[in-house]
C-alpha cells in the first residue's frame, strides 16, 4: 500500500509558516503533521489552537494530523478540533482519562489516535485498537526535530501490524528515506518527516520517492 508522508510544520520556519505550508502543498504531500507541546509532557513549547486556526486558512486539501504532546490533552480537544484538526492523537503516557478523551475527540467528529513514547511497549495500544483510527509510534523521544531514529521502534510496527491489520500506523521522528522504506515494509501507513522534509533540496522528489517505495 502507498505510504503517506506527513511533513512536520515544527521543522519549518516559524516566522513564515504560510510559506512552510506552501512548500508542503507543492510537494504533493497529503497530510500535515502539527506538533503541540506544553513544556510539561515534553521539554519544549510549540503552537496553540490559534496557530492551527491560522494554518487552516492555507489548508486546501491537506489533512491536519495534530499530535498533542500535552500532560492534559483533555482540556484542549474542543479548541484544536474547532481550529481545524482532522485527526487528533493523544499520548497514552499523558495524565488524561484516556477513554473519555478518545470519546471527546470522536464526538467532535474527528479521527482519533493514540501515541506511544519510545519507552512504552506497543502492547499498551492493544486494548484500544478497536476504538482508534491510528496508532502513532514515536521514533525519537518527543520534544524536538532532527533527532536520530531509534531502531527499537521498527519492531513495534511489526508487532502491532501482526496484532491488527486494519489500524493505521504512523511513525514519527528521525525519519529519512531509508527508514521510511523499512517502516513501510513492516506495515506502517504514515511517516512524519520534519528535518528531512524541510532540509530537502527537492521536497517533491522526497515525497514521491517515499510514496512510491
Ligand atoms: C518530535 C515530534 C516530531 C518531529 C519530527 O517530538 O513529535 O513530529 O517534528 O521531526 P523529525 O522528522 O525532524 O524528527
Ligand atoms: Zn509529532
Amino acid at each position: 500500500m502507498k505510504i503517506t508522508v506527513a511533513p512536520s510544520i515544527l521543522a519549518g520556519d516559524h516566522s513564515a509558516l504560510a510559506n512552510a505550508m506552501d512548500r508542503v502543498i507543492k510537494s504533493g504531500a497529503r497530510w500535515l503533521h502539527i506538533d503541540i507541546m506544553d513544556g510539561h509532557f515534553v521539554p519544549n513549547l510549540t503552537f496553540g489552537p490559534q496557530t492551527v486556526r491560522a494554518l487552516a486558512r492555507h489548508k486546501r486539501d491537506l489533512f491536519f494530523d495534530v499530535h498533542l504532546m500535552l500532560m492534559h490533552p483533555e482540556y484542549f480537544i474542543e479548541a484544536f478540533a474547532e481550529a481545524g484538526a482532522d485527526l487528533i492523537s493523544i499520548h497514552i503516557e499523558s495524565r488524561s482519562p484516556i477513554e473519555k478523551t478518545l470519546l471527546a475527540i470522536k464526538q467532535m467528529g474527528k479521527k482519533v489516535g493514540i501515541a506511544i513514547n519510545p519507552e512504552t511497549a506497543v502492547e499498551a495500544i492493544f486494548p484500544y485498537v478497536d476504538r482508534i483510527d491510528l496508532a502513532l509510534i514515536m521514533g525519537v523521544h518527543p520534544g524536538f526535530c532532527g533527532q536520530r531514529f531509534l531502531e527499537s521502534s521498527l519492531e513495534k510496527i511489526e508487532v502491532l501490524r501482526r496484532y491488527n491489520r486494519e489500524i493505521k500506523i504512523e511513525i514519527d521522528g528521525g525519519m529519512n528515506r531509508e527508514y521510511a522504506r523499512r517502516c513501510g515494509r513492516l506495515g506502517a501507513d504514515v511517516v512524519v518527516t520534519g528535518a528531512a522534509f524541510f532540509e530537502a533540496e527537492d521536497p517533491l522528489e522526497l515525497v514521491r520517492g517515499i510514496e512510491n517505495e
